[in-house]
């Protein structure tokens, strides 16, 4: 097979490999240079679908509805605009060897490609219960969901057991939007996890009370402080119960599982620096290896607002790392430099009629306002986490654009708080004056 030879070369093409070839395009780029290697057989999409729409009973989400970027409100690409950009889109191509030292990549299938430039956007894959050997966790109808692939899988599974029982293993984004689309398919839905409350990360004690409040009048089950030790099968091989390790089995048509992702590093261990898990980069997302740049899920970059290096899992970070990453690349061709990111954590969930929104960090002590009761018609509020007398982060359930974009500017500017009983009775108002 003779090589293939490419100026740019993105690996991964999910989120960020999207949005960086929508920059690239912008930037200006020739045909015949630059080329996208991805595993999966469809180009870049939106992934935060596949946990939602994808999965709605009526009027699904599908492709080519979600690909990148109309997530941001951007022109929707579909594999004709690849093509009319002169693009290469080479799917259903999984990397299994990179030599960073010879730039050079080794397709599973043994096609062998030579880039000037790299751009590592490899996501992260799932954490499977049969990495910690846990027992029938090989079982059919036991999904995981990263790809569209999986959500696919998820989806026949869904129809085939139709008003069936289904068990969420993890009480993370995953858990917390799959139990919710679960119950909207009419299934039977218990959450297990192991922490006293859901997205512990994240969330404060009374935020997620409400959220476990409302999934409970949703009908629900939630169970807390216990994990699956172990999986009963039919003799056809599906799964028939979920073992807790509290002694109590749950029956289950169909289990979903989301205890967290591993960022996909391991096609270059030991040829690039790493830090916390990631790749590690600088403000632009070079990495220690010159001419190779790492965005998305697998970076560890510098967060200028707190001043320490992070990895972030999200979509926004993904998108904005993958277009600060080529207009970087662009500048240095033409001798210049760019401003370094600057970036606002920014994450966020949906499910059933709920959608919350976060900005800046959560550390620090906490202050909850508005209406938190799970009972109420139309329940509204928020919290804002205080650090050294200032606001860093603050959450919002069912703010309007304006409140959302009021909320995102408090966590930027970090203005004082004097009184934190004032700025519980405040609440948004005090938002909307910043
Ligand atoms: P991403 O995973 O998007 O893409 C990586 C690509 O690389 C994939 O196509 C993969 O196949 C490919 N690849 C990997 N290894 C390869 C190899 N060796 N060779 C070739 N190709 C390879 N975030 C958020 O903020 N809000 C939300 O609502 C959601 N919802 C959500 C739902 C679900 C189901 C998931 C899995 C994730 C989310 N996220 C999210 C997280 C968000 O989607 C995620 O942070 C971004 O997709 C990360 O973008 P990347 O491009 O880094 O990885
Ligand atoms: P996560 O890190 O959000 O949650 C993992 C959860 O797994 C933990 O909170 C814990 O409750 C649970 N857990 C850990 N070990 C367990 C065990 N043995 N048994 C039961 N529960 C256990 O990860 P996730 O929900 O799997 O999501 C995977 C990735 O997808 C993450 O990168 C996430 O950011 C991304 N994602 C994001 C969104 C969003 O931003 N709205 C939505 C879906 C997925």
């Amino acid at each position: 097979m003779a090589d293939k030879s490419f100026k740019y070369v993105i690996v991964g093409g999910g989120v960020a490999g999207g949005y960086a070839a929508r920059e690239f395009a912008k930037q200006g780029v020739k045909p015949g240079e630059l080329a996208i290697i991805s595993k999966e057989a469809v180009a870049p999409y939106e992934r935060p679908a596949l946990s939602k729409a994808y999965l709605f009973p009526e009027s699904p989400a599908r492709l080519p509805g979600f690909h990148v970027c109309v997530g941001s409100g951007g022109e929707r690409l579909l594999p004709e605009w690849y093509k009319e950009q002169g693009i290469e889109l080479i799917l259903s191509t999984e990397i299994t060897k990179a030599d960073l030292a010879a730039k050079t990549l080794i397709s599973a299938a043994g096609e062998t490609f030579k880039y000037q430039i790299l751009i590592i956007a490899t996501g992260s894959s799932v954490i499977k219960l049969t990495d910690f050997g846990v027992q029938g966790a090989d079982a059919k109808n036991i999904f995981y969901l990263r790809e569209i692939d999986d959500a696919d899988k998820l989806v026949e599974a869904i129809k085939g057991k139709k008003n069936g029982k289904a068990v969420i293993v993890g009480g993370g984004y995953i858990g917390l939007e799959l139990s919710a689309v679960m119950k909207i398919n009419n299934y039977d839905v218990s959450m297990v996890y192991p922490e006293p409350w859901c997205m512990p990360r994240l969330f404060t004690a009374d935020i997620a009370a409400f959220y476990e409040g409302h999934y409970q009048n949703k009908g629900i089950k939630i169970i807390k402080g216990t994990v699956a030790v172990g999986f009963t099968t039919h003799p056809n091989g599906e799964v028939k119960e979920v073992k807790l390790k509290d002694g109590r089995v749950l029956e289950a048509d169909i289990v979903v599982v989301g205890v967290g992702g591993r960022p996909l590093t391991t096609l270059f261990k030991g040829q690039v620096a790493e830090e916390k898990g990631g790749i590690k980069t600088d403000g632009y997302f070079k990495t220690s290896v010159p001419d190779v740049y790492a965005v998305g899920d697998v970076a560890t970059f510098p967060l200028k607002l707190y001043n320490e290096l992070r990895r972030v899992e999200h979509v926004d970070h993904s998108r904005k790392s993958a277009e600060q990453s080529v207009k970087a690349i662009k500048a240095s061709e033409e001798g210049k430099t760019i401003e370094e990111y600057d970036y606002l954590p920014f994450f966020y969930s949906r499910s059933f009629d709920l959608s919350w929104q976060f900005y800046g960090d959560n550390v620090g002590d906490t202050v909850l306002f508005g209406d938190n009761n799970p009972a109420s018609p139309k329940p509204k509020f928020g919290t804002y986490w205080i650090k050294d007398g200032k606001i860093f982060g603050a959450f919002l359930e069912g703010g309007t654009p304006e409140e959302n974009k009021a909320i995102a500017k408090v966590a930027r500017v970090q203005p004082p708080v004097a009184n934190p009983d004032l700025l519980k009775q405040e609440g948004l108002a005090f938002a909307a004056k910043i």
